[in-house]
Formats: C-alpha cells, structure tokens, sequence
C-alpha cells in the first residue's frame, strides 16, 4: 500500500533555505521535502547531511536534492533564492532589482512543473516578490503568501518578553505593513496575557523605560542588520517563521500570523501584498483579521502601502 506524504520544496539551498529545511524536518511537519538550487552540489550535500540528522530526529523524512519536476505534486513551495544582499546594503528593497530575474526564472520552472499547491515567498524584498509571484503564477491569491512580518512580530514579542520575564508567546503585538523600513504595529490591539499594552506598561513603570511603539518598532527594523552586519546573513528566525506558516497550512490549523497576504479592500487598501493578521489553514491565506488601528497606525500603514506600490512598476508585469 503507498499513500500520499505532504511534500514541501525548498528553492534556494543558501542559508536560508537550508535552515528552513532543517527545522522543517527538526519538527517532523512533513513526509518529504526537496532541496532545489542553481548550485546541485550545494543542495546535493545539504540534503544528504540532513539524512544523516534524521536518525537522531522524532519522524523520518525523505528528504532529498532535486530538481524543478518535483513540484508537480508538492503541497507547498518555498522561495528563498534571492541574489547575494551586497555587503554593504541597509535596504531590503535594494534587492529587487538583482533578484527579479531569479525569481521569474524559478517561477516560470515550477509552474511548467504543473504545480498547483501554495506558494511561500520568503526572498527579499518580500512583500513585492510575492506580488510579483502571484502575477506569475496567476495562481489564486490566497494560495501565494510572503513570510512577511512574522518574524519582526517575534522580534517585538521577545523584546517585550525579556522586559517582563515571561513566555514571548503570552505576548499578542503585531507588526504590519512592509517587512522593512515602513512596518509599523499595531500598540492599539497588543496585550500581554490579555492585558492591554498600555496598562502593562503603566502598571510595569520601573521595567518600562525601553518601551514605546517607536522604541519597539526601532528595534524589529534594526534587528536583521544587527544580525546581518555580524554575521552576513539572517536564518534561524526566518527559518522557523517561515516553518511555523508551513505548519499552519499543513495541519489546517487556521492559525492567526501575520503574513504578506494580498488586501482585497481590507485596511482600505486593494490589489497590494504586504503583512496584516491572516488565518492560515490548508487553504493558504484564509481569511484576513482587520485589528483595530490608531488613526496615526492606519495612515502609516497607508504609507507603507505607497511605499511598496511604488515599485510595482519595475515589475514590468
Ligand atoms: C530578516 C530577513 C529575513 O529580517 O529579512 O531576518
């Protein structure tokens, strides 16, 4: 008897990708995962050290390096290819121009595949890869998701939960908008254990000196370069951000994250990708969840969108 395993594709073996693959095998989500890169060697022994790792793990996963054939019947694809970030760079946008190419590239293989799961963007610049991927693909939107926010949505519930000694998953303070320099969060809706932000912090005043909407906001924009200007690159976050949205999809969880989602007239705004609460379930991007704002929030948000619409036009699509 042979029955289908869910199978996940990694495109891009880097860093990222392969952190990705990892920890989706760490937690056993999945029956298969590919590895697929320019570099075949790279994936190659990427995938054979994971087997290895697998003798230690909780569940045995075929994984394995392949190539863009196998996403025919994959559940789910994720992108992580992207051009190197320049050394130098402080913009996620300034990766848009040397990674389109790659990106139209890869999407171009797996849908001659015959692919007809859901894609997860995780490339830089995020929130505009994965509208471009959308158009691409013309798959459905909701079946085209951007790892988006959320992991700059753990960056601000860690810091808030090193400041109050306590579990970062009590905390429930979203960032929205651009994964990038215009995000912003929404202080209005955030609470710790159901307590509203703003009495945590009033009640909490001797702990409470680093914390403000700006002081938190400063620190999940900067966090990726803290990390990046150290040591060249980001993985592990994004790794197990991008793995939790996996998870949700394959388990049907209908799990609340913040995520790149295409708005539809949410938040007032229309045919853009970029990151606000979603419901996640075997059906991708569910369900849209409209928090409440502040009006100065909203108008950010609008900014951020602009921002973002903005380079639609490079896209030429
Ligand atoms: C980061 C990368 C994934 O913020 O943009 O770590």
């Amino acid at each position: 008897m042979s029955f289908k395993t869910s199978k996940v594709v990694v495109v891009g073996a880097g860093n990222v990708g392969a952190n990705t693959a990892y920890s989706i095998i760490n937690q056993g989500i999945c029956g298969e995962v590919v590895l697929i890169d320019v570099n075949k060697e790279k994936a190659y022994a990427e995938a054979l050290d994971m087997q290895h790792a697998m003798y230690f793990l909780n569940r045995n996963i075929n994984i394995h390096a392949g190539d863009y054939g196998e996403c025919k019947d994959a559940d789910i694809v994720i992108i992580t290819a992207a051009a190197p970030m320049p050394k130098d760079s402080n913009s996620r946008l300034e990766m848009l121009a040397p990674s389109m190419n790659i990106i139209k590239s890869i999407v171009t293989s797996v849908m001659e595949s015959g692919f007809n799961g859901i894609f997860i963007v995780v490339s830089n610049p995020v929130d505009i890869m994965t509208y471009y991927v959308q158009k691409l693909s013309k798959l459905p939107a909701n079946h085209v998701i951007g790892s988006g926010t959320a992991l700059d949505t753990a960056r601000v519930c860690c810091k808030l939960a090193q400041t109050y000694d306590l579990d970062a998953k009590s905390v429930e303070a979203f960032v929205i908008g651009e994964h990038g320099d215009t995000e912003t969060m929404a202080w209005e809706s955030a609470t710790i254990g159901g307590k509203h932000l703003a009495d945590v912090l009033s009640d909490n005043s001797e702990r409470s000196s680093d914390i403000t909407k700006e002081k938190l906001l400063d620190w999940s924009k900067k966090s990726g370069w803290e990390i990046f200007t150290r040591k060249g690159n980001t993985c592990y976050g994004i790794a197990a951000s991008t793995t939790a949205i996996v998870k949700s999809i394959l388990f049907n969880e209908n799990r609340i994250l913040p995520v790149s989602v295409k708005l539809n007239g949410e938040y007032g705004i229309k045919d853009l990708y970029f990151s606000v609460p979603t419901i996640l379930n075997a059906d991708g991007a569910k369900e849209i969840v409209e928090i409440r704002l502040r009006d100065e929030e909203a108008k950010e948000l609008a900014h951020s969108a602009e921002v973002i619409r903005s380079f639609y036009k490079d896209l030429n699509i």
